[in-house]
């Protein structure tokens, strides 16, 4: 059977892209991000998945007003880095695994959670950046990547407590899958970030810090924080860290397993206009 190794999380600011596509990683201010993640990229090849279940959200880049899932499963054979207005960015295209998304579609759909089936998406610096952090700029990506997105953009959004219950149905969907895969779950975006309105620029390090203690220690209480307090203290954009939660509730300590350990912790602000924070959790 497929089995979940380990849970990772990070921030996906798109700027990080542009520093790495234009050789900027070694400027003193972008030389403090990418410090934060030398373990990762270590422990990444330390520890290849056989496939990546990335759990990120697109910025009105495949998808717009015309249509919003709220929960999209790529089940693609490939997906391609998207043109998010000067160009697509100069990295591999992501090979798909469509036998394992139709598998999880199946399984998850039958749990009762209605996801969009997406056989054809670019995909943009929310799945992209996660990458590059962690895997560098190789030829080709590690391994297969399933893209899950997750509507943070327009609101309705759905709520933590949702995205956590989704993470369950998704362990158990992959835990059925009859071929031992080693499967990372990711969940990208935020910290607290607002990039619009009177309060653009609000960064809020305590609550950040906060999230990461009860995102280890404290997920089932964590996800029941209603959507105005990530606004209130994380800014408008920071609600793309509900995504985080379907990484978490995936855990098998959330099925009465026992406790991640806790591989590797960062923050750090600034990057661009968000705090940068980032999570390595191993299956106990
Ligand atoms: C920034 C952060 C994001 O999450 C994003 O999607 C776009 C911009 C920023 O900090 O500039
Ligand atoms: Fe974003």
């Amino acid at each position: 059977m497929a089995r979940i190794t380990a849970s990772l999380y990070t921030s996906h600011v798109p700027a990080i892209g542009a520093a790495i596509d234009l050789d900027k990683t070694h400027e003193p201010y972008w030389r403090k991000v990418f410090d934060g993640y030398e373990f990762s990229k270590q422990w990444m090849k330390d520890h290849k998945p056989d496939v990546i279940f990335l759990v990120f959200n697109d910025h009105a880049t495949a998808f717009s007003l015309d249509m919003i899932p709220t929960f999209a499963i790529g089940t693609a054979a490939e997906f391609m880095p998207a043109d998010e207005g000067w160009g697509p960015r100069p990295v591999p295209k992501v090979i798909g695994h469509p036998k394992l998304a139709a598998h999880i579609a199946q399984s998850v759909i039958q749990q009762d959670f209605d996801l969009t089936i997406v056989n054809k998406m670019d995909v943009d610096h929310g799945l992209t950046v996660p990458l590059s952090l962690m895997c560098g700029q190789p030829e080709a990506w590690p391994c297969p990547v399933i893209p899950f997105a997750v509507n943070v953009v327009q609101y309705p959004v759905p709520s933590g407590a949702r995205c956590f219950a989704l993470g369950q149905a998704i362990r158990k969907a992959i835990e059925s899958y009859d071929e031992p895969l080693n499967v990372q779950i990711w969940g990208t975006g935020g910290m607290s970030h607002q990039l619009q309105g009177p309060r653009a620029g609000l960064i809020n390090k305590e609550w950040d810090n906060a999230f990461l203690d009860r995102l280890v220690a404290d997920p089932v209480g964590l996800s029941k924080v209603p959507h105005i307090e990530y606004v209130r203290e994380a800014g408008s954009e920071g609600i793309e860290l509900v995504m985080w939660l379907i990484a978490r509730g995936a855990m098998s300590d959330i099925a009465g397993g026992p406790n991640p350990k806790v591989a590797h912790r960062f923050f750090h602000v600034p990057a661009s206009n968000t705090a940068v924070g980032h999570l390595i959790l191993e299956n106990g």
